[in-house]
């Protein structure tokens, strides 16, 4: 089974990934080191109707007790990364603890419930040790390695977080097999995004296979995810806090991305389909600002976007909004900006200060 590590000194860990290796989670959380015997499991119902038993089997047959948290904020996933939810988490666990119980928790689901549950674990009791079950695509190659947790407040996403890394993660890509296919394009998204800013033979095997290609054979969809998981401990090992101007480079895409997927609340447009809009700006920036050597990645992208189901437009959003969104100031169209710009492929280059007009023409190309 491939295993990979984020090297952050004593605070280092496994990423284990392999198919139909859940049967096995109770010895890999041993040689991890987790000694607590109790294991609160967050996760949601979509997820845990498909693997409750075999997960309470794999626990116990090591020795472990398991325990479940449903993570519902109603109307949304993501309402479940809010502070209420929390609360109820926080005090669930402090329950359980006034039992006497020595625990860890485990995240079981997505990017909503790696943030929240890293973010509960981070702050009880100064911190006790959690490990990460990503389900998603999107938490399997970007959002469980890096020990970036958190919560949404009502004025906004992530507003109350830390870092705070987890003993290991633990990727088994069965457990993809019942996610919707909107959400496979979604975590797509950024595995393009990899491919564009780190890795060009991850980029040529997208463009060779497309979204159903890698989805229904198993074996290559473990390669692309170990190539992507490989890249993000990689970055992070370097780059922790974001301090060193390594980790920005993830952030292709989503200066103009982030915006669009909150100025899109009507449309809904979701955060990979922004990303690979904002993917296709970034290159337009590029190409304006002169930075862009390789004149045909646009191209290649757009046509890779298309292969995995994801808009190369948005629509029904104004350019000022899309504006305020990035913190510009709304009369004079003036203010800082920072975008990661790509230059060939596998090649990135930050840039500061963009003029706006440039900014300008490149959201205009990609409106509707
Ligand atoms: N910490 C980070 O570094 C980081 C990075 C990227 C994104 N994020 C965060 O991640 C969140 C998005 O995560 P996401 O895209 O994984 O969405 P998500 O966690 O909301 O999951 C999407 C939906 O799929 C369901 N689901 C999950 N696994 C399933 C499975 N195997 N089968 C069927 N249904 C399943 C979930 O219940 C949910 O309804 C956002 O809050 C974002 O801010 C964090
Ligand atoms: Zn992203």
């Amino acid at each position: 089974m491939p295993s990979l590590s984020v090297h952050l000194k004593e605070r280092s860990y496994p990423i284990v990934i392999g198919r139909d290796i859940l049967p096995r989670l109770g010895s890999h959380l041993k040689k991890a080191g987790i000694s607590q015997k109790v294991a609160l499991i967050v996760t949601q119902k979509e997820v845990v109707a498909h693997c409750q038993s075999r997960l309470s089997e794999a626990l116990t047959s090591e020795g472990y007790e398991p325990s479940f948290f449903l993570a519902s904020g109603g109307r949304s996933s993501e309402a479940a990364k809010s502070q209420p939810v929390y609360d109820k988490l926080i005090r669930h666990l402090a329950s359980l603890d006034g039992k006497g119980q020595s625990i860890f928790l485990a995240a079981l689901g997505g990017g909503v419930v790696g943030d929240l549950t890293g973010f509960a674990a981070a702050v009880y009791r100064r911190g006790i040790p959690y490990v990460q079950i990503p389900t998603t695509l999107t938490a399997q190659v970007d959002s469980s390695i890096g020990g970036k947790t958190g919560i949404d407040l009502p004025q906004g996403k992530n507003l109350l977080g830390v870092i705070y890394q987890p003993k290991m993660v633990f990727c088994d890509t069965a457990l993809l097999g019942t996610l919707p296919g909107r959400h496979w394009s979604d975590g797509f998204a950024e595995v393009i995004k990899y491919g564009v800013i780190k890795d060009p033979r991850l980029f040529s095997l997208l463009e060779k296979y497309g979204k159903e290609g890698i989805r229904n054979n198993p074996r290559l969809l473990e390669k692309v995810i170990m190539r992507c998981a490989k890249i993000k401990a990689k970055i992070v090992s370097q780059d922790e806090a974001d301090k060193k101007d390594l980790r920005i480079v993830l952030n292709f895409g989503h200066t103009a991305g982030h915006a669009i997927e909150a100025a899109s609340r009507f449309s809904k447009v979701t955060h990979g389909e922004a990303v690979g809009i904002g993917m296709l700006v970034a290159c337009d920036i590029a190409r304006a600002c002169g930075v862009l050597k390789d004149q045909s990645l646009p191209a290649r992208l757009e046509q890779t976007l298309v292969k995995f189901e994801l808009p190369l437009t948005y629509k029904g959003i104004e350019i000022e909004t899309l504006f305020k969104a990035m913190g510009y100031d709304k009369k004079t169209l003036e203010g800082k900006n920072r975008f990661v710009l790509p230059v060939t492929l596998g090649k990135t280059v930050v840039l500061n200060d963009i003029p706006a007009a440039i900014i300008q023409s490149a959201l205009t190309k990609r409106k509707n």
